[in-house]
């Protein structure tokens, strides 16, 4: 059966580039993109675009009832620090979001669905070094907490419904070519452009948080091989550990002075995103992504810099 694909939350930091890398693989007519937001031009332009709200469910039926999806992709929420500006909104959103996705996904036998969790899962009290796929989880944030449920349901519609729902814990997203999206680990983002264009950047997290963070290209090409990935190799329903580089903003700095030697990091002060990023690992194991599925990632901190660096300078 050929693959018909919906993404929901097209216009965001990572919707914008799977979008684009389904349309690649599966075609692109056959990736349809959604959002609340009016999509740039890439994405208008190279395939169908529909207006949804993920809390609308007579839209949300319409749109599985239109394409009959085989697959879809929900990456609508809200991030750690905008959650924490808005609590409820950010429950609200991520759960029932997520569970208006896997009920149509039930009722129209949706082939695949997948959802991304994300480091927040983990708490003060989780192993803070290489942080094992199973062991505390005491999440303090809202966006945490959502997600870490978000993971129980999604392994309780796998094991009560059989529904093939896949799930990854990205750790920070470093990616230029669309804004963050209002994350703590957003630093290590502004702080490329902020270098380029002012050659200094105060930093909202203190000089030795370390946190795990991806490049996008391996997030974008992880996340695509888990879902192509046999069922019968994923043991995981909840959400897999994911891993890709760690660092501190000191030695990202460290890194982009290696491009840009004028360049000046200074600190911002009493940040709540510092608290944030305290209850966080510091690094991750992604052993069963390795062992099960084949999970290998491919950017170093030396790679990374200059991918942002080449393309932002563009
Ligand atoms: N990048 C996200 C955030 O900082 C983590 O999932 O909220």
């Amino acid at each position: 059966m050929a693959e018909k694909i919906v993404v929901l939350g097209s216009n965001g930091q990572i919707g914008t580039e799977l979008v684009t890398a389904l349309r690649k693989v599966y075609g692109e007519s056959n990736v349809v993109a959604c959002d609340i937001r009016r999509p740039d031009y890439d994405i208008k332009n190279s395939g169908p675009f529909e207006f949804v709200n993920v809390l609308e469910k007579d839209t949300l039926n319409s749109i599985f009832q239109k394409y009959k999806p085989t697959h879809v992709y929900l990456l609508a929420a809200l991030l750690s620090a905008t959650g924490e500006q808005n609590p409820k909104l950010a429950w609200d959103l991520n759960m029932n979001g997520l569970l208006n996705i896997l009920d149509l996904a039930i009722t129209y036998q949706t082939a695949k669905v997948y959802w991304p969790s994300s480091i927040a899962v983990f708490g003060p009290n989780s192993p803070k070094d290489n942080t094992p796929q199973f062991c505390v989880m005491d999440p303090n944030t809202v966006y945490g907490i959502s997600k870490l449920a978000g993971e129980r349901w999604c392994e309780y519609y796998h094991q009560k419904y059989n529904l093939d729902v896949r799930s990854i814990r990205y750790p920070g997203l470093i990616s230029w070519k669309a804004a963050p999206g209002g994350g703590t680990t957003d630093y290590a983002i502004h702080i490329f452009h902020d270098a380029l264009k002012k050659g200094t950047y105060a930093s909202f997290l203190n000089a030795a948080t370390e946190l795990p963070m991806m490049y996008m290209d391996d997030a974008i090409r992880g996340t695509i091989e888990l879902m192509d990935a046999d069922a019968s190799k994923i043991t995981i329903r909840s959400s897999y550990n994911f891993a890709g580089v760690s660092f501190t903003p000191e030695i990202l700095a460290a890194e982009i002075r290696k491009h840009i030697p004028e360049f000046t990091l200074t600190y911002a002060e009493n940040d709540p995103r510092q608290n944030i990023a305290d209850s966080w690992p510091r690094s991750i194991d992604d052993s069963y992504a390795m062992k099960e599925w084949g999970w290998k990632p491919e950017f170093n901190l030396e790679r990374l810099a200059i991918e942002m660096i080449n393309n932002l300078k563009k």
